[in-house]
Protein backbone atom coordinates (compact mmCIF):
# COMPACT_ATOMS: atom_id res chain seq x y z
CA UNK A 1 0.00 0.00 0.00
CA UNK A 2 1.76 3.39 -0.90
CA UNK A 3 1.05 6.42 1.03
CA UNK A 4 -1.35 8.98 -0.55
CA UNK A 5 0.33 11.67 1.99
CA UNK A 6 4.05 12.50 1.27
CA UNK A 7 4.87 14.54 4.08
CA UNK A 8 7.24 13.27 6.28
CA UNK A 9 6.25 12.10 9.55
CA UNK A 10 8.47 14.59 11.59
CA UNK A 11 6.63 16.97 10.06
CA UNK A 12 3.04 15.50 10.90
CA UNK A 13 4.40 15.32 14.54
CA UNK A 14 5.21 18.83 14.73
CA UNK A 15 1.63 19.60 12.95
CA UNK A 16 0.22 16.65 15.41
CA UNK A 17 2.13 18.85 18.62
CA UNK A 18 0.65 22.15 17.42
CA UNK A 19 -2.81 21.35 17.22
CA UNK A 20 -2.47 19.86 20.60
CA UNK A 21 -0.70 22.97 22.07
CA UNK A 22 -3.99 25.18 20.24
CA UNK A 23 -6.26 22.73 21.70
CA UNK A 24 -5.38 22.86 25.35
CA UNK A 25 -4.75 26.90 24.88
CA UNK A 26 -8.57 27.10 23.38
CA UNK A 27 -9.99 24.24 25.92
CA UNK A 28 -8.76 24.05 28.98
CA UNK A 29 -9.04 26.71 31.58
CA UNK A 30 -9.58 25.06 35.08
CA UNK A 31 -9.23 28.81 36.90
CA UNK A 32 -11.57 30.13 39.52
CA UNK A 33 -14.65 32.26 37.41
CA UNK A 34 -16.34 34.39 39.94
CA UNK A 35 -19.40 34.22 38.25
CA UNK A 36 -19.75 30.33 38.10
CA UNK A 37 -18.11 29.32 41.08
CA UNK A 38 -16.56 25.83 41.11
CA UNK A 39 -13.69 24.83 43.65
CA UNK A 40 -12.54 21.41 42.75
CA UNK A 41 -10.71 18.83 44.70
CA UNK A 42 -8.64 18.75 42.43
CA UNK A 43 -7.77 19.72 38.56
CA UNK A 44 -5.68 18.45 36.15
CA UNK A 45 -1.96 18.99 36.61
CA UNK A 46 -0.88 17.78 33.22
CA UNK A 47 -1.29 20.04 29.42
CA UNK A 48 -0.58 20.25 26.01
CA UNK A 49 3.09 19.25 26.49
CA UNK A 50 2.08 15.69 29.03
CA UNK A 51 -0.29 14.65 26.59
CA UNK A 52 2.06 15.40 23.40
CA UNK A 53 4.46 13.09 25.48
CA UNK A 54 1.91 10.34 25.14
CA UNK A 55 0.94 10.96 22.17
CA UNK A 56 4.36 10.15 20.69
CA UNK A 57 4.27 6.94 22.37
CA UNK A 58 0.90 5.78 20.22
CA UNK A 59 2.33 7.72 17.30
CA UNK A 60 5.26 6.07 16.98
CA UNK A 61 3.53 2.42 18.94
CA UNK A 62 6.35 2.65 21.42
CA UNK A 63 3.65 2.13 24.31
CA UNK A 64 4.53 -0.94 26.46
CA UNK A 65 6.99 -0.24 29.55
CA UNK A 66 10.47 0.76 27.20
CA UNK A 67 12.78 3.28 27.75
CA UNK A 68 10.30 5.75 28.86
CA UNK A 69 9.49 4.17 32.18
CA UNK A 70 13.23 3.67 32.82
CA UNK A 71 14.22 7.03 32.11
CA UNK A 72 11.30 8.34 34.47
CA UNK A 73 12.76 6.14 37.62
CA UNK A 74 15.58 7.03 37.28
CA UNK A 75 15.29 10.42 37.10
CA UNK A 76 12.55 10.51 39.85
CA UNK A 77 14.79 8.33 42.12
CA UNK A 78 17.89 11.05 41.18
CA UNK A 79 15.65 14.18 42.14
CA UNK A 80 15.11 12.62 46.05
CA UNK A 81 18.18 10.38 46.02
CA UNK A 82 17.20 6.67 46.28
CA UNK A 83 18.90 4.44 44.18
CA UNK A 84 15.95 2.64 42.62
CA UNK A 85 12.79 3.42 41.55
CA UNK A 86 10.30 0.69 40.06
CA UNK A 87 7.48 2.22 38.48
CA UNK A 88 4.22 0.49 38.11
CA UNK A 89 0.55 0.97 37.08
CA UNK A 90 -1.20 2.55 40.38
CA UNK A 91 0.12 3.45 43.83
CA UNK A 92 -2.09 0.59 44.94
CA UNK A 93 0.14 -1.67 42.81
CA UNK A 94 3.18 0.04 44.31
CA UNK A 95 2.08 -0.83 47.83
CA UNK A 96 0.76 -4.51 46.78
CA UNK A 97 4.45 -5.10 45.36
CA UNK A 98 5.98 -3.29 48.23
CA UNK A 99 4.64 -6.17 50.26
CA UNK A 100 4.26 -9.19 47.71
CA UNK A 101 8.24 -8.39 47.98
CA UNK A 102 9.21 -8.34 51.49
CA UNK A 103 6.75 -11.29 51.69
CA UNK A 104 8.21 -13.38 49.43
CA UNK A 105 10.71 -16.25 49.79
CA UNK A 106 12.91 -14.93 48.08
CA UNK A 107 13.31 -11.49 50.47
CA UNK A 108 16.39 -11.03 52.37
CA UNK A 109 14.87 -10.68 56.26
CA UNK A 110 11.81 -10.36 54.68
CA UNK A 111 8.05 -10.93 56.48
CA UNK A 112 6.20 -14.66 56.70
CA UNK A 113 2.74 -15.25 56.61
CA UNK A 114 1.22 -14.95 60.15
CA UNK A 115 3.98 -11.74 60.75
CA UNK A 116 2.04 -8.29 62.04
CA UNK A 117 2.32 -4.82 60.54
CA UNK A 118 0.97 -2.05 62.48
CA UNK A 119 -0.76 0.33 60.58
CA UNK A 120 -2.51 3.61 61.47
CA UNK A 121 -6.48 3.83 61.73
CA UNK A 122 -6.35 6.49 59.20
CA UNK A 123 -4.90 4.32 56.28
CA UNK A 124 -6.37 3.96 53.05
CA UNK A 125 -7.91 0.33 52.14
CA UNK A 126 -5.04 -0.25 49.56
CA UNK A 127 -2.24 0.09 52.59
CA UNK A 128 -4.07 -2.49 54.39
CA UNK A 129 -5.20 -4.91 52.16
CA UNK A 130 -2.48 -5.82 50.52
CA UNK A 131 -0.89 -7.12 53.80
CA UNK A 132 -4.00 -9.46 54.17
CA UNK A 133 -3.93 -10.81 50.57
CA UNK A 134 -0.47 -11.77 51.52
CA UNK A 135 -1.28 -13.09 54.63
CA UNK A 136 -0.07 -11.03 57.19
CA UNK A 137 -1.84 -9.67 59.69
CA UNK A 138 -2.20 -5.66 59.85
CA UNK A 139 -2.31 -4.21 64.00
CA UNK A 140 -4.47 -1.45 63.66
CA UNK A 141 -3.08 1.52 65.99
CA UNK A 142 -4.83 5.09 66.46
CA UNK A 143 -3.46 8.76 65.40
CA UNK A 144 -1.96 11.83 67.10
CA UNK A 145 -5.39 14.07 66.70
CA UNK A 146 -3.30 17.43 65.51
CA UNK A 147 -1.32 15.91 63.01
CA UNK A 148 -3.61 12.78 61.91
CA UNK A 149 -0.37 10.70 61.57
CA UNK A 150 0.04 7.00 63.60
CA UNK A 151 1.11 8.01 67.25
CA UNK A 152 4.47 6.98 67.49
CA UNK A 153 3.36 5.85 71.49
CA UNK A 154 0.17 3.65 69.93
CA UNK A 155 2.77 1.64 67.61
CA UNK A 156 4.86 0.99 70.93
CA UNK A 157 1.87 -0.27 72.64
CA UNK A 158 0.80 -2.62 69.70
CA UNK A 159 4.15 -4.13 69.45
CA UNK A 160 3.55 -7.91 70.20
CA UNK A 161 6.02 -11.49 69.62
CA UNK A 162 4.80 -11.68 65.72
CA UNK A 163 5.13 -8.18 64.87
CA UNK A 164 7.88 -7.29 62.18
CA UNK A 165 6.47 -4.63 60.58
CA UNK A 166 5.30 -0.64 60.53
CA UNK A 167 3.58 0.28 57.32
CA UNK A 168 2.85 4.37 58.04
CA UNK A 169 0.63 7.38 56.01
CA UNK A 170 2.03 10.90 56.22
CA UNK A 171 -1.93 11.78 56.02
CA UNK A 172 -2.18 14.20 53.34
CA UNK A 173 1.46 14.37 53.45
CA UNK A 174 2.18 15.39 56.81
CA UNK A 175 5.80 13.71 57.71
CA UNK A 176 5.41 11.37 60.48
CA UNK A 177 7.03 11.64 63.46
CA UNK A 178 10.14 9.60 61.81
CA UNK A 179 12.68 10.25 64.51
CA UNK A 180 10.60 8.43 66.86
CA UNK A 181 9.64 5.76 64.19
CA UNK A 182 13.02 5.09 62.98
CA UNK A 183 13.82 4.80 66.23
CA UNK A 184 11.56 2.25 67.51
CA UNK A 185 11.62 -0.30 64.53
CA UNK A 186 15.98 0.07 65.09
CA UNK A 187 14.50 -1.08 68.87
CA UNK A 188 12.48 -3.87 68.05
CA UNK A 189 13.73 -4.97 64.74
CA UNK A 190 10.83 -3.87 62.69
CA UNK A 191 10.57 -3.33 58.86
CA UNK A 192 9.68 0.20 57.87
CA UNK A 193 7.46 0.90 54.95
CA UNK A 194 6.55 4.10 54.13
CA UNK A 195 3.08 4.55 52.49
CA UNK A 196 3.31 7.91 50.65
CA UNK A 197 0.98 7.75 48.31
CA UNK A 198 -0.33 10.66 49.31
CA UNK A 199 2.99 12.69 50.65
CA UNK A 200 4.91 13.41 46.91
CA UNK A 201 6.52 16.55 47.48
CA UNK A 202 7.42 16.31 51.38
CA UNK A 203 10.10 16.02 53.37
CA UNK A 204 11.07 15.18 57.51
CA UNK A 205 14.78 16.83 58.58
CA UNK A 206 15.23 17.51 55.28
CA UNK A 207 14.91 14.26 53.97
CA UNK A 208 12.50 13.40 51.02
CA UNK A 209 9.98 10.99 53.05
CA UNK A 210 9.93 7.51 51.18
CA UNK A 211 13.53 6.88 52.22
CA UNK A 212 13.34 6.27 55.81
CA UNK A 213 12.65 2.49 55.73
CA UNK A 214 13.17 -0.53 53.19
CA UNK A 215 10.64 0.86 50.73
CA UNK A 216 8.52 3.94 49.71
CA UNK A 217 5.40 4.19 47.66
CA UNK A 218 4.03 6.92 45.67
CA UNK A 219 0.97 7.23 43.74
CA UNK A 220 0.51 9.31 40.16
CA UNK A 221 -2.62 9.13 39.92
CA UNK A 222 -4.89 12.06 38.27
CA UNK A 223 -5.72 13.77 41.57
CA UNK A 224 -2.00 13.56 43.13
CA UNK A 225 0.49 16.38 43.32
CA UNK A 226 1.75 15.40 39.66
CA UNK A 227 0.55 12.77 37.52
CA UNK A 228 0.86 9.93 34.78
CA UNK A 229 -3.02 9.58 35.18
CA UNK A 230 -2.67 6.25 37.00
CA UNK A 231 0.41 5.47 38.31
CA UNK A 232 2.52 4.51 41.31
CA UNK A 233 6.27 3.67 42.22
CA UNK A 234 8.52 1.19 44.58
CA UNK A 235 11.59 3.17 45.80
CA UNK A 236 14.04 1.52 47.84
CA UNK A 237 17.90 1.55 48.53
CA UNK A 238 17.79 -2.33 48.44
CA UNK A 239 19.07 -3.42 45.11
CA UNK A 240 18.24 -7.09 45.72
CA UNK A 241 14.97 -6.03 47.02
CA UNK A 242 14.73 -3.88 43.84
CA UNK A 243 15.77 -6.14 41.37
CA UNK A 244 12.97 -8.64 43.12
CA UNK A 245 10.35 -6.04 42.40
CA UNK A 246 11.66 -5.83 39.02
CA UNK A 247 10.61 -9.22 38.89
CA UNK A 248 7.41 -9.62 40.08
CA UNK A 249 6.15 -6.48 38.63
CA UNK A 250 6.16 -8.66 35.34
CA UNK A 251 5.18 -12.20 35.02
CA UNK A 252 8.13 -12.96 37.73
CA UNK A 253 10.07 -13.21 34.22
CA UNK A 254 14.24 -11.47 34.27
CA UNK A 255 13.55 -9.64 31.19
CA UNK A 256 13.58 -5.92 33.41
CA UNK A 257 16.49 -7.22 36.20
CA UNK A 258 19.71 -5.09 35.87
CA UNK A 259 21.94 -7.95 36.40
CA UNK A 260 20.17 -10.89 34.00
CA UNK A 261 23.26 -12.71 33.61
CA UNK A 262 23.11 -13.81 37.21
CA UNK A 263 19.76 -15.80 35.97
CA UNK A 264 20.52 -16.55 32.53
CA UNK A 265 24.11 -18.57 34.12
CA UNK A 266 21.61 -20.42 36.45
CA UNK A 267 19.41 -21.64 33.92
CA UNK A 268 21.58 -21.85 30.40
CA UNK A 269 19.03 -24.23 29.47
CA UNK A 270 15.93 -21.77 29.58
CA UNK A 271 14.97 -19.27 26.56
CA UNK A 272 16.54 -16.30 28.31
CA UNK A 273 12.92 -14.36 27.16
CA UNK A 274 10.77 -16.88 28.73
CA UNK A 275 12.39 -17.45 31.97
CA UNK A 276 10.54 -17.22 34.86
CA UNK A 277 12.19 -17.06 38.45
CA UNK A 278 9.30 -16.38 41.04
CA UNK A 279 5.75 -16.26 41.46
CA UNK A 280 5.22 -12.18 39.65
CA UNK A 281 2.27 -10.43 38.90
CA UNK A 282 1.84 -8.07 36.16
CA UNK A 283 1.78 -4.47 37.38
CA UNK A 284 3.19 -2.60 34.85
CA UNK A 285 2.65 1.09 33.84
CA UNK A 286 2.45 2.08 29.86
CA UNK A 287 5.24 4.23 27.87
CA UNK A 288 2.76 6.72 28.04
CA UNK A 289 2.86 6.97 32.07
CA UNK A 290 6.75 7.19 31.60
CA UNK A 291 6.60 9.72 28.92
CA UNK A 292 4.01 11.73 30.98
CA UNK A 293 5.97 11.51 34.32
CA UNK A 294 9.33 12.76 33.06
CA UNK A 295 7.42 15.79 31.46
CA UNK A 296 5.43 16.16 35.33
CA UNK A 297 8.90 16.01 37.51
CA UNK A 298 10.22 19.51 36.82
CA UNK A 299 6.98 21.22 37.75
CA UNK A 300 6.10 19.04 41.02
CA UNK A 301 8.33 22.12 43.00
CA UNK A 302 6.40 24.61 41.91
CA UNK A 303 2.88 22.45 42.59
CA UNK A 304 3.93 21.55 45.97
CA UNK A 305 5.01 25.39 46.65
CA UNK A 306 1.23 26.39 45.99
CA UNK A 307 -0.18 24.42 48.00
CA UNK A 308 1.88 25.15 50.50
CA UNK A 309 1.14 28.60 50.19
CA UNK A 310 -2.49 27.70 50.29
CA UNK A 311 -2.25 26.23 53.28
CA UNK A 312 -0.40 28.80 55.38
CA UNK A 313 -3.15 31.39 53.98
CA UNK A 314 -6.29 28.80 55.08
CA UNK A 315 -4.87 28.35 58.59
CA UNK A 316 -4.04 31.94 59.13
CA UNK A 317 -7.46 33.06 57.10
CA UNK A 318 -10.08 30.11 59.33
CA UNK A 319 -7.64 31.05 62.44
CA UNK A 320 -10.94 33.15 63.35
CA UNK A 321 -12.89 30.14 63.90
CA UNK A 322 -10.62 28.23 65.44
CA UNK A 323 -12.68 27.58 68.30
CA UNK A 324 -14.65 25.27 66.20
CA UNK A 325 -12.13 23.70 64.02
CA UNK A 326 -8.97 21.84 64.63
CA UNK A 327 -6.37 22.45 61.90
CA UNK A 328 -3.66 19.52 61.01
CA UNK A 329 -0.73 20.63 62.26
CA UNK A 330 2.20 20.06 60.81
CA UNK A 331 4.85 18.18 61.90
CA UNK A 332 7.45 19.34 63.77
CA UNK A 333 10.94 19.31 61.38
CA UNK A 334 8.06 18.20 58.54
CA UNK A 335 7.66 20.05 55.45
CA UNK A 336 4.23 19.01 55.08
CA UNK A 337 2.91 19.12 50.86
CA UNK A 338 -0.81 19.10 51.44
CA UNK A 339 -2.62 16.92 49.18
CA UNK A 340 -5.77 18.88 50.53
CA UNK A 341 -6.86 20.91 53.42
CA UNK A 342 -8.09 18.71 56.76
CA UNK A 343 -10.42 20.45 58.92
CA UNK A 344 -12.02 18.80 61.97
CA UNK A 345 -15.12 20.09 63.33
CA UNK A 346 -14.20 20.38 67.02
CA UNK A 347 -17.24 18.41 69.38
CA UNK A 348 -18.62 21.24 71.35
CA UNK A 349 -19.09 23.16 67.95
CA UNK A 350 -22.98 23.96 67.37
CA UNK A 351 -23.34 22.29 64.35
CA UNK A 352 -22.62 18.93 62.03
CA UNK A 353 -19.82 18.29 59.93
CA UNK A 354 -22.42 17.56 57.35
CA UNK A 355 -24.16 20.97 57.62
CA UNK A 356 -21.14 22.75 57.02
CA UNK A 357 -20.23 20.28 53.85
CA UNK A 358 -23.38 20.22 52.38
CA UNK A 359 -23.58 24.17 52.89
CA UNK A 360 -19.77 24.17 50.70
CA UNK A 361 -20.94 21.82 48.39
CA UNK A 362 -24.12 23.96 47.32
CA UNK A 363 -21.80 26.93 46.82
CA UNK A 364 -19.98 24.84 44.52
CA UNK A 365 -17.02 23.51 46.81
CA UNK A 366 -16.20 20.31 47.05
CA UNK A 367 -15.36 18.35 50.15
CA UNK A 368 -14.88 14.40 50.85
CA UNK A 369 -13.81 12.99 54.01
CA UNK A 370 -10.62 11.75 55.31
CA UNK A 371 -8.49 8.94 53.53
CA UNK A 372 -11.11 6.03 54.77
CA UNK A 373 -12.12 7.43 58.06
CA UNK A 374 -11.07 4.89 60.55
CA UNK A 375 -10.06 2.08 58.38
CA UNK A 376 -11.18 -0.72 61.32
CA UNK A 377 -14.52 0.42 61.04
CA UNK A 378 -15.00 -0.33 57.20
CA UNK A 379 -17.12 -3.77 57.03
CA UNK A 380 -14.20 -4.97 54.43
CA UNK A 381 -11.78 -5.80 57.12
CA UNK A 382 -14.71 -7.99 58.95
CA UNK A 383 -13.76 -11.76 57.61
CA UNK A 384 -10.08 -11.04 57.83
CA UNK A 385 -7.64 -11.63 60.05
CA UNK A 386 -6.60 -8.00 61.90
CA UNK A 387 -6.05 -7.11 65.18
CA UNK A 388 -6.97 -3.90 66.88
CA UNK A 389 -5.24 -1.50 69.84
CA UNK A 390 -6.75 0.49 71.97
CA UNK A 391 -10.48 2.38 71.41
CA UNK A 392 -8.99 4.81 67.96
CA UNK A 393 -11.04 7.12 69.43
CA UNK A 394 -8.86 9.43 67.34
CA UNK A 395 -9.31 8.01 64.10
CA UNK A 396 -13.42 7.56 64.79
CA UNK A 397 -13.17 11.32 65.17
CA UNK A 398 -11.22 12.10 62.12
CA UNK A 399 -13.98 9.54 60.50
CA UNK A 400 -17.41 11.57 62.18
CA UNK A 401 -16.06 15.04 62.43
CA UNK A 402 -13.42 15.91 59.59
CA UNK A 403 -13.70 16.80 55.60
CA UNK A 404 -11.74 18.81 53.72
CA UNK A 405 -11.59 20.65 50.22
CA UNK A 406 -9.06 21.29 47.76
CA UNK A 407 -5.94 22.72 48.01
CA UNK A 408 -3.71 21.93 44.89
CA UNK A 409 -2.12 23.76 42.03
CA UNK A 410 -5.05 25.43 40.17
CA UNK A 411 -6.17 27.03 43.94
CA UNK A 412 -5.38 30.99 43.65
CA UNK A 413 -6.00 34.17 45.67
CA UNK A 414 -9.79 34.11 44.44
CA UNK A 415 -10.54 30.49 44.96
CA UNK A 416 -9.54 30.38 48.46
CA UNK A 417 -11.22 33.30 49.13
CA UNK A 418 -14.48 32.00 47.98
CA UNK A 419 -14.08 29.01 50.17
CA UNK A 420 -13.14 30.72 53.49
CA UNK A 421 -15.86 33.14 52.38
CA UNK A 422 -18.43 30.64 52.21
CA UNK A 423 -17.15 29.00 55.51
CA UNK A 424 -18.03 32.63 57.30
CA UNK A 425 -21.23 33.04 55.73
CA UNK A 426 -22.25 29.78 56.88
CA UNK A 427 -20.93 30.52 60.63
CA UNK A 428 -23.13 34.32 59.79
CA UNK A 429 -26.26 32.47 59.15
CA UNK A 430 -25.84 30.20 62.79
CA UNK A 431 -24.63 33.76 64.64
CA UNK A 432 -21.52 32.28 65.12
CA UNK A 433 -19.21 34.77 63.11
C1 LIG B 1 -2.23 6.64 51.46
C2 LIG B 1 -2.61 6.08 50.11
N1 LIG B 1 -2.14 4.88 49.74
C3 LIG B 1 -2.44 4.34 48.55
C4 LIG B 1 -3.24 5.01 47.65
C5 LIG B 1 -3.57 4.36 46.34
O1 LIG B 1 -3.06 5.05 45.24
P1 LIG B 1 -3.73 4.82 43.79
O2 LIG B 1 -5.01 5.57 43.77
O3 LIG B 1 -2.72 5.37 42.84
O4 LIG B 1 -3.94 3.37 43.62
C6 LIG B 1 -3.77 6.26 47.99
C7 LIG B 1 -4.64 6.97 47.05
O5 LIG B 1 -4.98 8.10 47.20
C8 LIG B 1 -3.45 6.81 49.26
O6 LIG B 1 -3.94 7.99 49.64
Amino acid sequence: MTSTDDRNPADLLEIVRDSVSAYCAAAHDFGFDPDAPVVRLHEPTFGAEEINAALECMLTTHVTMGRKVKAFEREFADLFGWRHGVMNNSGSSANLLAIAGLANPAARDGLKPGDEVIVPALSWSTTVWPLIQLGLVPVIVDIDPLTLNIDPAQIERAIGPKTRGVMIVPVYGNPCDMDAITDLCRRHGLILIEDCCEALGAYYDGKPLGGFGRVGTFSFYYSHHMTTLEGGICVTDDFELAELYRILRAHGWVREVEDQQVWYDRYPHIDKRFLFVNVGYNLRPTELQGAMGSVQLPKLAGFVDTRRANAAWFARDLSRFGEFFDFQQETPKGRHSWFGFPITVRDEAPFAVTDLTASLNRAGIETRPIICGNIALQPALKDWPHRVVGDLRNGTRVMTNAFSFGNHQAIGEQARSYVTDRIGAFMRDRGLA
